[in-house]
């Protein structure tokens, strides 16, 4: 089905929303695929599983398409995915130490399913849900909404959360993450996006001649686990100086503790803003030879900028072509690792009556 608008008298564009089965889930779940395209020539598929983006179609300097995420073809790949490609992640993106935090006097245990610590929501996250998702075009643009409901007591976490997410294609090239929740009994709640890309092309080699800049003058240092020491340290003279354009391969073999403990860089980076919750550019990424760009505004406090160090090439993705060691990147905006448990940090703690509300835009782009 392919969706239009039917305003009379609209310019014909190619903007719109097609939607297709793509199978059923191990368990018996109907999947679908949602295709936006948009004037920019920016096209980006999304699954209803795990609000996964599958695709992104984004044009180089001379208007070739490239495909910029990793990624899977079928269903049972992306049921079977322990990489977190391209899906949205709840009720925590990111670390908690052992599992465990307490909150208004109670203590809480999650899932531990990361070395003793939990990550990315526990063994069945919000990547494993099938949100239910509404197609809408407005203004020339096409979108999605999620929504998710999180029970009471799931992976652990206290309160029935709902969660809804809107992704929207601009005509300009920009895809608008806004992400929203509500709670019944108070919750730690830090929803993000973790696509990886590959700015020339997912499946065309490594990423460690990207060009990257972060605003970002400090990071959270981590130990062996890597769960934040509480530290929020200087970038300053070290590999994780990126407030001035730097290919993403310089740095990644120096000698460098904080390197080593993490495989490379899988670190979150505080993110420099004028004034909380302002949607702050924080990252721009560019692969120099295509000119392919993307640059992510955020009004999260945290990046994790993670180089692929897990992918090992024993796992096929689109095209039968496997993700190998550092073959993409994510740039997951977020609140800070561990923030349960780190009274320091900016809260993502969610009571009752109050509204989670962030938003995230990858803007496509090409550079000259
Ligand atoms: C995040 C984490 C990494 C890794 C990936 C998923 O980026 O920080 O350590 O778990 O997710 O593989």
């Amino acid at each position: 089905m392919t969706i239009r608008s039917t305003n009379p008298g609209r310019t014909p564009s190619p903007v719109g929303v097609h939607r297709e089965p793509f199978g059923t889930t191990a368990d018996g779940r109907a999947v679908e695929r949602f295709t936006l395209t948009s004037a920019s020539g920016v096209t980006i598929a999304v699954l209803s599983y795990g609000g996964v983006i599958q695709s992104i179609l984004a044009p180089d300097r001379a208007g070739a398409l490239a495909d910029v995420t990793l990624g899977y073809d079928t269903l049972p790949e992306y049921e079977k995915d322990k990489s977190y490609l391209g899906a949205l992640v709840g009720r925590y993106a990111n670390r908690i130490r052992a599992g465990r935090f307490s909150l208004d006097g109670r203590d809480y245990t999650l899932a531990q399913n990361a070395g003793g610590n939990h990550l990315h929501g526990g063994m069945r996250g919000f990547n494993k849900a099938v949100w239910s998702v509404e197609p809408f075009e407005e203004h020339g643009e096409s979108g999605l909404a999620l929504e998710h409901v999180s029970p009471d007591g799931d992976e652990g976490y206290p309160g029935t959360l709902r969660s809804r997410v809107t992704y929207r294609l601009t005509a300009g090239g920009e895809l608008v993450i806004d992400f929203s929740a509500t709670t019944d009994a108070a919750t730690p709640a830090n929803l993000t996006q973790h696509a990886y890309f590959n700015l020339a092309g997912s499946g065309s080699g490594d990423i460690l001649g990207h060009v990257l800049e972060l605003s970002a003058s400090r990071f959270t240092p981590v130990d062996a686990t890597l769960i934040p020491t509480g530290e929020l340290r200087s970038v300053h003279g070290t590999p994780f100086d990126f407030s001035t354009p730097e290919s993403v391969g310089a740095r990644i073999g120096a000698d460098d503790e904080q390197l080593r403990l993490a495989g490379g860089y899988d670190h979150n980076f505080v993110i420099d803003r004028p004034a909380a919750a302002a949607l702050t550019l924080a990252a721009r990424l560019t692969d120099p030879v295509s000119g392919r760009g993307v640059d992510i505004h955020t009004t999260e406090p945290g990046i994790q900028f993670y180089t692929g160090n897990f992918l090992d090439g024993t796992v096929m993705g689109k095209g039968g072509v496997p993700h190998r060691y550092r073959s993409g990147l994510a740039l997951e905006t977020q609140h800070f690792p561990n923030s349960p448990n780190e009274p320091a940090f900016p809260s993502a703690i969610l009571r009752p009556g109050a509204e989670h509300r962030s938003r995230t835009v990858y803007h496509f782009v090409v550079r000259e």
